[in-house]
């Protein structure tokens, strides 16, 4: 799949390009079957809610043939080569499940800072690319996003207190970086905010600096999120002294 001109340019200006009905029942009933395989409480890479639920699965393309196939699928890396403009390989794969009744808060973030102080990724020459599993609404916790923050670059945070420890709080709904609620504000008041709504089937990019978060799901509706982070080739980890498990980054990446 290719996008237009004004597609890319949308994408670098906003930060965000949302392309509707990009994958189909079809291919949605296969991405949740496979994900039903894999969504086992204490199994590797997956993410408890405090209240029980499963919040997240990581790494699922590592031990799963059809998630190793879906990274090559040209609706997401066509795209991903597109706006990275290079050979591109996959620095994260998760599945947020953010569960009817109980999937809880993203609280305001960027990605890119966990990247580089946790992995050592030099520039944030990476791109998010998401399938939306479920029907996205106002209702059931859609990415909230502040069009065009992303050309803030990083603001620099120190971690929270109390969130410096294992991988899980990068992860949690505890983060440990996020960005301070006067800094949302500021933004926000200069360029909105938008909920990152549409129907199953539904691909979005979205920049490593851009500021998201999601509020918890306390509605009758599952909200499924597939994330891809695709990085540019060339801007591989330069090295971190406690590297996280590999299923939550990749060490060294292959061209896809
Ligand atoms: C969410 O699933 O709502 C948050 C996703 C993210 O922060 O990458
Ligand atoms: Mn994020």
């Amino acid at each position: 799949m290719q996008l237009t001109a004004d597609q890319i340019a949308q994408y670098r200006e906003q930060g965000y390009l949302l392309l509707p009905n990009v994958f189909n029942p079809e291919d949605l009933t296969l991405i949740k079957r496979n994900l039903k395989a894999l969504a086992i409480p204490g199994g590797e890479g997956v993410v408890m809610e405090d209240n029980g639920l499963i919040r997240a699965l990581h790494g699922c393309h590592l031990n799963n043939e059809y998630f190793d196939q879906l990274i090559r699928d040209p609706r997401c890396l066509g795209p991903a080569r597109q706006v990275l403009e290079a050979d591109v390989y996959i620095h994260q794969f998760k599945i947020n499940v953010k569960a009817a009744f109980g999937g809880d808060v993203w609280p305001w973030h960027q990605d890119y800072i966990f990247w580089r102080k946790g992995d050592g990724i030099p520039t944030p020459n990476l791109v998010n690319i998401s399938i939306f599993l479920d029907d996205i609404t106002q209702f059931n916790g859609p990415l909230f996003f502040i069009p065009s923050s992303h050309h803030q670059g990083i603001i620099e945070v120190p971690p929270n207190v109390g969130e410096e420890g294992g991988w899980e709080a990068n992860v949690s709904a505890k983060l440990k970086y996020t960005v301070p609620n006067h800094v949302i504000a500021d933004l926000e008041k200069r360029h909105g905010m938008v909920a990152a709504t549409g129907g199953a089937g539904t691909l979005l990019l979205f920049h490593p600096n851009m500021i998201h978060g999601s509020v918890p799901n306390i509605s009758p509706y599952d909200r499924e999120l597939l994330l891809l982070t695709y990085n540019h080739i060339a801007n591989q980890s330069t090295g971190v002294p406690n590297p996280r498990p590999e299923f939550l980054a990749t060490r060294h990446g292959v061209a896809l």
